[in-house]
């Protein structure tokens, strides 16, 4: 495996430079029509600077994977949206060491305390071991395009040690605004209220993977 400390990382905050369009490109490569956020809307909150864009660069300065934080410090949290890393470099450290960048750095780059992840079972294992926590209350993605959702885990971290519970009323509060505002739902969509509903008080704050008996 490439070691991480070989993995260039840099910020590109220029909408339609070079580095930014080879970061679409993989973005269109790696998630599916329904996991993709418009393009025109991504670029909107990069200008923005709602959106921080970090490429990881190989030997010739390419760009081999990217990823998105959506910073929301009003709010409290910052969102891993998209990690991408090109097909053929995947499994060689690059996401890890994209996603450590930004586990090192959110607080300092967005002003939020808390960063988040949404992510299905395999990225989740991969987060966990990262330092990741498992916020422990049933979690679903709206589909773009659709009225579905799909499970998935949420996953959280806090500079510090690991609380043992979140409040209930924080984490419902930091998902309206994820449904409302980062996936722009209406907020009669029934996703939200359903969602709400299921989140326990408090929510506890797990390790993750869990450890094997
Ligand atoms: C997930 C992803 C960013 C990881 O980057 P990477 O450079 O391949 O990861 P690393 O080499 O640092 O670490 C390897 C780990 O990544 C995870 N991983 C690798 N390929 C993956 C894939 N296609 N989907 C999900 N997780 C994957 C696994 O946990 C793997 O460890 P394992 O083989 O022991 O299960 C990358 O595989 C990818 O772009 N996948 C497609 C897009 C995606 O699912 N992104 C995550 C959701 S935002």
């Amino acid at each position: 495996m490439k070691p991480a400390s070989a993995v260039r990382i840099e910020r590109v905050s220029e909408v339609g430079s070079p580095a930014w369009r080879a970061a679409i490109a993989i973005y269109r490569e790696v998630f599916p029509t329904w996991e993709r956020e418009p393009e025109s809307l991504l670029a909107r909150r990069a200008k923005t600077g709602e959106y921080l864009l970090h490429a990881a660069l190989g030997e010739r300065g390419e760009v081999e994977g990217f990823l998105t934080l959506h910073a929301c410090p009003r709010e409290g949290y910052a969102l891993v949206t998209f990690v991408g890393v090109r097909p053929d470099r995947q499994g060689q450290g690059i996401g890890s060491a994209l996603f450590r960048q930004a586990m090192e750095t959110f607080d300092l780059s967005t002003g939020a305390p808390w960063l988040l992840v949404e992510a299905e079972d395999r990225a989740a294992r991969l987060y966990g071991r990262l330092g990741m926590w498992k916020l422990d209350a049933p979690y679903s993605v709206p589909r773009y395009g659709s009225r579905d959702s799909t499970p998935m885990h949420l996953l959280a971290y806090t500079k510090g040690d690991r609380p043992p519970t979140v409040a209930g009323e924080w984490l419902r509060r930091v998902i309206e605004h994820v449904y409302a505002h980062g996936y722009c739902l209406a907020p009669d969509d029934p996703r939200i209220a359903a969602e709400l509903a299921a989140i326990p008080c408090p929510v506890p704050v797990l390790a993750w993977p869990p450890e094997e008996p």
